[in-house]
């Protein structure tokens, strides 16, 4: 058995386990008083929080954040038109980062070329390569298909504004009407919904 503490500091405790013996240290006021701080902090927040409701609850917290992005997208929607679509078409930088885009995203249903063949065979998505339409060939009207996908999606056009985010969805749409002329005429399908084609 070890001698007991010199002078009067922390004394050994009389226990003993596998030969290790412990002091009966006190700990340190900087570390007792953060605690006991803690310990006054968490029963005012408690009270505060659960019993009178001071604060915003997570729920409300999410709610107000979720609000204020659709807002801002509603505002940046709003911005966009069917000449800043094709201005963007010509903006090599947005272009380049539709392309880039549309090869891992697209291509599986409307191929590299745009024109939803592969060596003959036709992919499930209709030509994007071409004049005729069945959702409408207004830059505005591609960019809500993309986003929303096609109305009837058991054709199998998905939505990608909640996969891609806007941004990355304008810049695709930029990039294939890159492929594309202003006052090119635009026509409609013979099964478009929106119409007897014209
Ligand atoms: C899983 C296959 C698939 C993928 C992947 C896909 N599409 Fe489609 N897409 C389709 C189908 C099918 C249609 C036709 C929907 C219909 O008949 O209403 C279509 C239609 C469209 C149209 C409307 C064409 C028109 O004539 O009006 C556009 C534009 C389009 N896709 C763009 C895209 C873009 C951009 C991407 C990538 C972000 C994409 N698609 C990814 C299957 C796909």
């Amino acid at each position: 058995m070890p001698p007991d503490s010199p002078n009067s500091g922390p004394t050994l405790r009389p226990h003993e386990y596998d030969g290790i013996q412990e002091y009966d240290q006190k700990l340190p006021n900087w570390w007792l008083f953060s605690w006991y701080i803690t310990m006054v902090f968490f029963v005012i927040a408690w009270v505060a929080y659960y019993q009178f409701g001071v604060g915003m609850s997570d729920e409300k917290n999410i709610e107000t954040a979720m609000a204020k992005i659709a807002d801002f997208q509603k505002r940046e929607l709003e911005m966009i038109d069917d000449d800043k679509l094709w201005a963007m078409s010509k903006d090599e930088k947005i272009v380049t980062a539709g392309a880039a885009t549309y090869s891992t995203t697209c291509i599986a249903c409307h191929a590299a070329d745009l024109s939803a063949h592969i060596a003959g065979a036709k992919l499930p998505g209709l030509p994007l390569n071409d004049q005729e339409w069945k959702h409408g060939g207004q830059p505005t009207q591609i960019l809500t298909i993309v986003r929303k996908g096609a109305p009837d999606l058991t054709k199998g056009m998905p939505p990608w504004e909640p996969q891609l985010g806007l941004q990355r969805v304008v810049e695709v749409v930029a990039y294939i009407l890159s492929k594309h002329e202003k006052g090119e005429p635009a026509t409609l399908a013979a099964d478009s919904p929106l119409g007897a084609p014209k």
